[in-house]
């Protein structure tokens, strides 16, 4: 069943220590581009530890609808056969993304530049959200884009017949409006040339590499980062092996420090540095986390982290932190909420235009749950309860988004009192197995009965 179909309100509690090993999903970011690379290429991709997640589903839905040859062999282990760069077929229906604003701005880029008409939807929350930040750029190549008042989904998007290579500075931080740049740029005579002056993820970068596209990345002026690339190269297939996401263990490893007793180990979690925020503020805030065997996986980082449950402090985040953990501001919170002393963060303004207005909502959880705060209009101010102080017996409004369920769920594994979530159903968008796996580190999650 899609995962608006149904309401599913879950509750958390207090229980014992969290103790044993546990590996969280494939990473959500490098298994859409994975599905997307793999469909650009000539040949076969092989492609294990995928993210089988409602998110990442629609995007390989989406690639078979353009053409691309996309099977399950068996769990997590996936093939595609790629129509080559350039290579897409009109699709005869309406791409449907649900709640991925990953897979479906990654897939306006990659047919901007290809002479076929697409229509893009989603969910509730993904028709809210902004799309004139990926379709304003993409106009540069010479797509043209019909949408709703707003630049809202649902969007008809004719792809360039002429496409034209393009220089162009991006005014938002944003790794999805990026790597659509990049992924237009791959189909157009000529380089391109993408301008970031804050460091986003590149997972997009790197993984063109292994497919031996000709990229170059080059610091410029003042921290700026040039990516240029050559269009009408053919990708390579290759194999891509799918580390942990950082996002995903982001709970059970917040979980694991602020439940009194715990020491858990988080296996091969992908520690690519623009993806390790959360990792260094909790260090800052005196988290126990070891990481052992660090070791490369097809060109991104990995390691296993040893978590304990430890006394934290507040900090100040620094604002230009946010790109390397904007979704983990709400398990962040969450740690904060059971600090001693004050967490201040900075420079918010994108979690606004996530998949929901994540600022708001963390402040509405925060807020039922009995923990004191203040809210900007870019920044979030915790006042911690210290261990053992929050008291917690709210119920929390998830507003469709997977990640507000999994921080609060994870909030009331230490709250003095139980705390709900009205709606579990999205958490299956990112990690479909997060019950089992919190329920096999001893917490208490379970479905409310009402
Ligand atoms: C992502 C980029 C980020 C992030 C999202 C995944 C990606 O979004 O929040 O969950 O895979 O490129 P923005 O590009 O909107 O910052």
């Amino acid at each position: 069943m899609a995962a608006t179909e149904h309401v599913n309100p879950l509750v958390s509690r207090k229980e014992g220590p969290l103790k044993g090993r546990a590996v969280a999903p494939g990473d959500k970011s490098v298994s859409h581009r994975a599905l997307i690379l793999g469909a650009l290429a000539v040949g076969e991709t092989a492609v294990s530890g995928l993210l089988e997640a409602d998110d990442v589903l629609n995007t390989a839905a989406a690639m078979r609808g353009l053409g691309a040859d996309v099977v399950r062999e068996s769990e997590g282990r996936w093939r595609i056969h790629g129509v080559g760069v350039g290579g897409f077929s009109e699709p005869s229906d309406v791409l449907d993304f649900g709640n991925s604003g990953t897979g479906v701005r990654l897939t306006m880029g990659a047919v901007a530049t290809v002479p076929i008409t697409t229509i893009f939807t989603g969910d509730a929350s993904l028709r809210r959200r902004p799309m004139r930040r990926v379709l304003d750029p993409l106009a540069l190549f010479g797509a043209v884009a019909e949408a709703r008042e707003g630049w809202l989904l649902p969007v008809t998007l004719k792809g360039a017949r002429q496409p034209v290579p393009v220089e162009h500075r991006l005014q938002v931080p944003s790794a999805q409006v990026k790597s659509a740049l990049i992924l237009a740029a791959l189909n157009v005579p000529g380089r391109s040339t993408i301008i970031e002056r804050v460091a986003t993820r590149d997972h997009t970068e790197r993984m063109l590499k292994a497919f031996g596209a000709d990229i170059a990345v080059e610091e410029i002026e003042e921290g700026a980062t040039a990516i240029s690339i050559a269009g009408e190269t053919e990708l390579r297939p290759t194999k891509i092996d799918v580390p942990s996401d950082p996002s995903s263990a982001a709970f059970p490893l917040v979980a694991a420090l602020i439940v009194p007793g715990s020491e858990i180990v988080l296996e091969n979690v992908m520690l690519n540095p623009r993806r390790i925020g959360l990792i260094e503020t909790l260090l800052e805030m005196g988290a126990g986390i070891e990481i052992r065997n660090r070791r490369d996986n097809g060109g991104e980082a990995t390691g296993d982290l040893v978590v304990r449950h430890s006394v934290l402090k507040g900090v100040e985040v620094p604002p230009e932190r946010a790109p390397a953990m904007i979704d983990e501001y709400p398990v962040l919170a969450v740690a904060a909420a059971f600090a001693v002393g004050r967490t201040i963060m900075r420079g918010l303004e994108e979690l606004r235009v996530k998949e929901s207005d994540r600022l708001s909502a963390v402040a509405a959880g925060l807020a039922v749950n009995g923990v004191r705060f203040t809210e900007s209009n870019d920044g979030l101010t915790v006042e911690g309860a210290g261990p053992g102080g929050v008291p917690g017996g709210g119920r929390v409004a998830t507003q469709m988004d997977h990640r507000i369920a999994m921080s609060f769920l994870t909030m009331g594994l230490a709250a003095r009192a139980p705390v709900t979530v009205d709606d579990g159903s999205m958490i299956v968008t990112s990690f479909p197995n997060f019950q089992d796996l919190m329920r096999g580190l001893g917490a208490g999650i379970q479905a409310l009965e009402e």
